[in-house]
């Protein structure tokens, strides 16, 4: 027998199956980068449509799986692929629950069966672990649509010989998801009312909150960045949840998530016209006039600073304070390429009404397109992240590897990321504010606009950017080492 140690990652979306923002890029990554320290880790995801649409080499790993869900059992098909390097990646199939358009909802809210379709996701992946023999030495879950598996552990499953004990790391990636059901749905989790749903348990005033399960009955809780441990136990940042977080503090880490660079690098990226590197950083301005091309701007903004933005359109990201001072922006006399998905209609209208005002400046995408992501990353000159709040951020990560200078609020890990540059010492990477006012955001873009007249000291920002590393190495061992302690305690 092996003396790896083995570990069952659970994700509800993960590169390159399913993603709708950077818990896909996680999921798809962090196991690669455990992978290679030596661990047994499997990773678990739904097997929604957009999974089929990708093509991946599937093979049938087990037929007809019984899968407790409610007072009954269903069964569920359970398929494998392998990523990179054979990391071992089961798929559940079951249509009526996954095979939609969408991962989580549809224009019209969440779908309605969302508690239904995570807790399957959750009994499935445990019931899988007695199908193959694969005892892990720890489960490692991610977000409320994994939050369960905590609590199941200690819950239906605590006399399994299979699942009893095994210890549950749960990292949250964005508090602002609750995964809070009414409380009459309490059947459906397999959970008994008097032991787990009270306000010490996964009660959420009044109703059942899978966040929480998650924060609850895990061992160890993890967040992506060190900022973010801290902010999520202050009443400002912690949404309701701040109180429980710090009475857990004590098993409550913040690790910086990595950066894939074998997808996000300007030297490889398969998805634009031109590469390059800090050595050789002609490619750039390739990537940038194309960039203007696709986006229809005017061609004479090839000598003037274009601004880009690439984020689901959600309160969380600053859209609000960034579309109050778009006209003083564009006033500057700069370009702005924003890819945005999600359905804020009333941000849209604002952006594209300051299209018509500015013609030849303003470029806007709504959808999902990792392409384009990416032909924005090469191809603007500077990046704007003016969050809310941001658990660690990835974009900002992107943008340095891509040359591209951040301006970000101070927050969570966009704090830990981004050093203001300084021209005296030369020294820094981006630009920051830290006051959520539009006051604040538009001095920040005004100083990055400034500093791109500036060609040497532009350079010294940009070279300060791509010499910096990101990469999986580091964090992956902080994880490591929390999967050891749980498993030697
Ligand atoms: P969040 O997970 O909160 O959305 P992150 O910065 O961690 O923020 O990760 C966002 C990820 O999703 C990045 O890979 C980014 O490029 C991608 N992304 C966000 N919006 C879009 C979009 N509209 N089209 C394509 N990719 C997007
Ligand atoms: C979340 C957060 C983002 C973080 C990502 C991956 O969606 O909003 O800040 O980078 O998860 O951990």
């Amino acid at each position: 027998m092996s003396d790896k140690l083995k570990v069952l990652f659970l994700s509800s979306e993960a590169v390159p199956y399913a993603k709708t923002g950077g818990l896909a890029d996680v999921a798809g990554s962090l196991p690669l980068a455990l992978k290679k320290l030596g661990i047994d880790i499997r990773l678990v995801l739904p097997l929604y449509s957009m999974v089929r649409k990708g093509n991946f080499p599937i093979r049938p790993l087990i037929e007809n799986l019984e899968v407790p869900l409610g007072m009954e059992m269903f069964k569920a098909n359970i398929l494998e692929t392998r990523a990179d390097t054979g990391l071992p990646v089961y798929l559940i199939e079951r249509d009526d629950l996954y095979d939609r358009p969408n991962l989580y909802g549809n224009s019209m809210g969440d779908y309605y069966d969302n508690l239904e379709r995570f807790t399957f996701f959750t009994h499935a992946a445990l019931c899988i672990i007695q199908a193959i023999s694969f005892k892990p030495d720890l489960i490692h879950c991610n977000d409320w649509q994994t939050g369960l598996i905590p609590a199941l552990i200690k819950g239906p499953y605590h006399n399994n010989p299979f699942i009893r004990e095994i210890p549950a790391v749960f990292t949250i990636h964005n508090l602002g998801y609750q995964g809070i059901f009414p409380s009459e749905k309490l059947s459906v989790t397999g959970l008994l009312k008097e032991k787990f749903f009270h306000p010490e348990g996964i009660e959420f005033w009044k109703k059942i909150s899978l966040l929480k399960a998650g924060i609850i009955y895990s061992e160890a809780i993890t967040t992506v960045s060190p900022t973010y441990a801290k902010e999520i136990q202050t009443s400002e940042y912690g949404m309701g949840m701040d109180g429980i977080l710090h009475h857990r503090r004590a098993f409550l880490y913040g690790i910086l998530n990595g950066v894939d660079y074998k997808l996000w690098n300007p030297e490889t990226d398969t998805h634009i016209p031109a590469h390059y590197s800090l050595e050789n950083i002609g490619g750039k301005a390739q990537c940038k006039e194309s960039l203007i091309k696709e986006m229809g701007l005017k061609l004479s903004l090839k000598t003037r600073p274009v601004l880009g933005m690439t984020t689901r359109l959600d309160t969380q990201k600053g859209l609000d304070l960034f579309v109050e001072i778009l006209n003083d922006i564009l006033n500057l006399d700069v370009g702005l390429v924003i890819l945005g998905s999600g359905d804020e209609d009333i941000l849209q209208d604002k952006i594209r009404a300051a299209a018509e005002k500015h013609p030849g400046l303003v470029g806007l995408k709504i959808g999902f397109d990792e392409s384009i992501a990416h032909r924005i990353m090469a191809g603007v000159d500077i990046f704007l992240i003016p969050s809310r709040y941001e658990p660690c951020g990835l974009t900002q990560m992107y943008a340095l590897k891509y040359g591209t200078i951040p301006v970000v609020r101070a927050t969570g890990g966009l704090e830990d990321t981004i050093i203001p540059f300084d021209i005296q010492s030369g020294e820094g990477n981006g630009f920051k504010f830290g006051h959520y006012k539009p006051e604040a955001l538009f001095k920040a873009v005004q100083d990055a606009v400034e500093l791109f007249q500036n060609s040497n000291a532009w350079e010294k920002i940009r070279e300060n950017g791509m010499k910096a590393d990101f990469s999986w190495n580091r964090s992956a061992r902080a994880y490591l080492e929390i999967y050891q302690s749980l498993v030697r305690d």
